[in-house]
C-alpha cells in the first residue's frame, strides 16, 4: 500500500500553514519532527481526512482519500494530539463506544477491547473510570483506542507530551510492537521518541518538508558541523552568544560544549559525531 501527498497545501487566510507537500509513504514507521506551529498537526488531520485541503491531496494507492469515505476511515488509527477522553467513561466503556463509532460488531468489540486493554498494560483496571487514570495511562488507553479496527494506517500526534521518561519508553516499545505491516506517522518535537524506532524522519519547517531520510541519511547532513571543545568557564558566555550549543558541561574551572557550527568555533575544537538532535538544533536554530 502506498500513502501519497501530493502537492498538499493548506492555507488559512493569507497564510500558508502546508506548503505544497509531496512525499510517499510506504509501510514503516516515519517520525515527523517539527517545532511548535510548523504545520505537524495541520498535516496530520489533512491525512486523516478530517481536514480538507486548500489545495492537492491525499492518495492510498491512486484513490483521493475524502472520496474513499469509509473505506478510507476503516484502514485509519488516529491518535489526535488534544484527544478528549471522556473522564467518567470507565477505560471498558470507552473502548466499546469507541468500536461502535468505528462500526465494530458489539461482540468482536468486546473481544477485541479486551485484547488491547490488556496489551496497553491496563487489563486491570477496565472498570476503573477514566479520571482516576496518570497521563501515561491515558495515552495506552488513546492508542489502544486507534488499533479497534485493525488501521493499516496509524497516526499518532504528539503522543509522547507530558509523559514521564518510563511512560515515554513504555509507549514507544508499544508503537514499535504495533507497527508491523502498517503505515505509521509519529509526530513530535522529542527527538529520543523517533530516533531508535523510525525507519524514516520527516523534518517540517513552517509547512515545508525541508528534510526526510533514515536517521543515518539525515544526520549525515551535519557531519562536519558538531563539535566538541573545551574552553574556560568565563568563555562560556561568549561562546553562547556566537554558537548553537547543545550541551555545556562544566567540571572544574573549564566547560566542555559541544557546538554546532558549519565552521570551525575553536583551536582546540574537533568533530563529534552527530545525534538527530544535534539535527533538530542545527534546523530549528534561529543563530545559524
Ligand atoms: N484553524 C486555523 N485557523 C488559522 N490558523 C491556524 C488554524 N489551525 C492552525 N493554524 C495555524 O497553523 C500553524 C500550524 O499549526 P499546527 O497546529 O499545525 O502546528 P504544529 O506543528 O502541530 O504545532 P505544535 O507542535 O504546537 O502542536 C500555527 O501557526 C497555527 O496558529
Ligand atoms: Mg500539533
Amino acid at each position: 500500500m502506498e500513502l501519497s501527498l501530493e502537492r498538499l497545501t493548506k492555507q488559512y487566510d493569507n497564510k500558508i500553514i502546508v506548503d505544497r507537500i509531496e512525499f510517499k509513504l510506504n509501510e514503516g514507521i516515519y517520525g515527523l519532527l517539527g517545532e511548535n506551529g510548523a504545520g505537524k498537526t495541520t498535516l496530520i488531520r489533512m491525512i486523516c481526512g478530517v481536514l480538507s485541503p486548500t489545495s492537492g491531496e491525499v492518495k492510498v494507492d491512486d484513490k483521493n482519500n475524502l472520496d474513499m469515505g469509509e473505506d478510507f476511515r476503516d484502514m485509519i488509527g488516529y491518535l489526535p494530539q488534544d484527544f478528549g477522553y471522556y473522564p467518567d467513561f470507565t477505560a471498558k466503556e470507552f473502548m466499546l463506544y469507541i468500536a461502535s463509532l468505528k462500526g465494530l460488531i458489539p461482540r468482536y468489540a468486546k473481544e477485541k477491547s479486551q485484547e488491547l486493554l490488556e496489551m496497553v498494560g491496563l487489563s486491570g483496571v477496565v472498570n476503573k473510570k477514566i479520571r482516576t487514570f496518570s497521563g501515561g495511562m491515558k495515552q495506552r488507553l488513546g492508542f489502544a483506542q486507534t488499533l479497534l479496527n485493525d488501521p493499516k494506517i496509524l497516526i499518532l500526534d504528539e503522543p509522547t507530551a507530558g509523559l514521564d521518561p518510563k511512560e515515554r519508553v513504555r509507549f514507544r516499545n508499544l508503537i514499535s510492537e504495533f507497527s508491523k505491516e502498517k503505515i505509521v506517522i509519529l509526530s513530535t518535537h522529542i527527538v529520543s521518541d523517533v530516533e531508535h524506532i523510525a525507519d524514516k524522519i520527516l523534518i517540517l519547517k513552517k509547512g515545508n518538508l525541508i528534510l526526510e531520510g533514515s536517521v543515518e541519511a539525515v544526520t549525515s547532513k551535519i557531519e562536519d558541523k558538531v563539535w566538541k571543545c573545551v574552553v574556560n568557564k568565563n568563555e562560556v558566555d561568549y561562546m553562547a552568544g556566537k554558537y548553537c550549543l547543545a550541551n555545556i558541561h562544566h567540571s572544574g574551572g573549564v566547560a566542555t560544549l559541544r557546538i554546532i557550527s558549519d565552521t570551525k568555533p575553536h583551536d582546540n575544537a574537533c568533530n563529534l559525531r552527530p545525534t538527530l538532535e544535534d539535527l533538530y538544533l542545527y534546523c530549528f536554530n534561529e543563530v545559524l
